[in-house]
C-alpha cells in the first residue's frame, strides 16, 4: 500500500523504512500536516502522522477527499484528532500505545538531576574556565517528597527511580493501581498532592479533565514546590500562570519536555528566526527554567518500537481491514 508519511525526519525515514522491510511503498514529506498540505495524501490509503500533526475536522475532510482510509499515528497521544469526524468519515485511526515508557521516564529525571544541580549551567561556565559555584547550588533528592500525577507506564518509571534515590512517593490518579502502591506511593487527592510535594511530575494524558491541571487556583495551593516538571503533553499547564508561579516563588523551578503552543516551535531548526511566541520567549528569561523540545521519546529503543507497531498497524489494516491498536472513541 501507499503510505505518505508527514512530518518526517531522517531518523523517521530510516527506522520506518527498516521496519517496512519493503512491503509498502513509503513517500516521506518533511511538511507537517493540516488542512493545506493534506493534499499531499493523494494516491495514498493510508497516512502516517506524528504527534503535532494537525488532524482536525479540516484535515481529516480533505484526507477523506483523497480517499484516505487509515491514520497511523506514529505516537501514543491522540488529543489532536478530531476522533468523532474520523468515526464519521469512516477513517480508522490507529497509534502506538506504548513504546517505551523508561526513554519518557529517563527524560524526566534528566531534566529534575539536570535542572537540580544546574548542570546546563555549569556546563557552559567550567568550558570558560568559570569554576565558581555561586548559584549552582542544589538539593538532595534524598527524603524529598515527589508528587506524581498519571500513574501509569511513565509514572510507575518515574516512581521506581525517585524510590531508589529514596524519596516519599505521593500519587493522584483516578485509577489507582497495585504496582504503584507496591512502589511506596501514598494516592492522596489533588490538593494534598499540590501542599505536600517539593517536586510535581505530571504523567496523565491531555483530556477535557486535565487541560490546564495546573491552573492559577493549583499554584495557589501548593506550599513546598521546589520544582515542577512536565513531560506529558504542554496543555496540562496554563503557562501564563505558571509563569506567574516562577516570578512569586510559588514554583521554586520549572522542567518542560512539552510547551501548549509547541506545534509552532518544536522539532525543527529555528535558530535563525525570531521567535514569536512571547510566552515561549518569557519562559527561556529564567535563570530556574529548563526547556527540552519534545525529546522524551527519542531513544533508539523508542523509535525501533514506534517503526515496528506503525508497520504493524499499517499491514494489519491492508491485510485484516483493520489495524492492531485503533482507537475507540471514550
Ligand atoms: P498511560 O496511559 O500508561 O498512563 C496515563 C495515566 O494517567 C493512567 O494511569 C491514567 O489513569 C492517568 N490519568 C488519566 N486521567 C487522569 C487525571 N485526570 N488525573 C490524573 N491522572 C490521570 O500513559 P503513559 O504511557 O504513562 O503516558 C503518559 C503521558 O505521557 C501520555 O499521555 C503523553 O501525554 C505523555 N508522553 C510524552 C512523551 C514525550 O516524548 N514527552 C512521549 C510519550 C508520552
Amino acid at each position: 500500500m501507499r503510505v505518505t508519511v508527514f512530518s518526517a525526519k531522517p531518523y523517521d525515514e530510516d527506522f520506518l523504512t527498516s521496519a517496512n522491510e519493503g512491503r509498502h511503498d513509503l513517500v516521506f514529506t518533511e511538511a507537517a500536516l493540516h488542512a493545506p498540505t493534506a493534499k499531499l495524501a493523494s494516491g495514498s490509503k493510508v497516512i502516517c502522522a506524528f504527534v503535532n500533526d494537525d488532524l482536525g475536522a479540516s484535515t481529516l475532510s480533505v484526507l477523506h477527499e483523497e480517499g484516505v482510509k487509515l491514520v497511523a499515528l506514529r505516537c501514543a497521544g491522540f488529543n489532536r484528532v478530531d476522533l468523532t469526524m474520523a468515526d464519521r468519515l469512516g477513517i480508522e485511526v490507529a497509534r502506538v500505545p506504548s513504546y517505551s515508557p523508561y526513554a519518557i521516564a529517563e527524560h524526566t529525571l534528566a531534566l529534575v538531576m539536570t535542572l537540580n544541580r544546574k548542570i546546563h549551567r555549569a556546563y557552559n561556565r567550567v568550558r570558560e574556565g568559570n569554576f565558581a559555584l555561586n548559584g549552582l547550588l542544589g538539593f538532595d533528592l534524598h527524603g524529598k517528597t515527589i508528587g506524581v500525577v498519571g500513574t501509569g507506564g511513565i509514572g510507575r518509571n518515574v516512581m521506581r527511580a525517585f524510590s531508589g534515590f529514596g524519596c516519599n512517593l505521593l500519587a493522584f490518579d483516578p485509577y489507582p493501581n497495585d504496582e504503584a502502591v507496591a512502589l511506596g506511593a501514598r494516592y492522596v487527592d489533588k490538593d494534598e498532592l499540590l501542599a505536600r510535594s517539593e517536586i510535581i511530575t505530571l504523567h496523565c494524558p491531555l483530556t477535557p479533565e486535565t487541560r490546564h491541571f495546573i491552573d492559577e487556583a493549583a499554584i495557589a495551593k501548593m506550599e513546598r514546590c521546589k520544582m515542577l516538571v512536565n513531560t506529558s503533553r504542554g496543555g496540562v499547564i496554563d503557562t501564563l500562570a505558571v509563569i506567574e508561579g516562577l516570578k512569586s516563588g510559588q514554583i521554586g523551578a520549572l522542567a518542560l519536555d512539552v510547551y501548549e503552543e509547541e506545534e509552532d516551535l518544536f522539532f525543527r531548526d529555528l535558530s535563525s528566526t525570531v521567535i514569536r511566541d512571547d510566552i515561549f520567549a518569557r519562559l527561556l528569561t529564567f535563570p530556574n527554567v529548563l526547556i527540552t523540545g519534545h525529546q522524551g521519546f527519542f531513544t533508539q529503543e523508542a523509535l525501533f518500537n514506534i517503526a515496528r507497531t506503525t508497520m504493524g498497524n499499517i499491514s494489519a489494516f491492508e491485510d485484516d481491514g483493520k489495524s492492531l491498536h485503533p482507537i475507540t472513541r471514550r
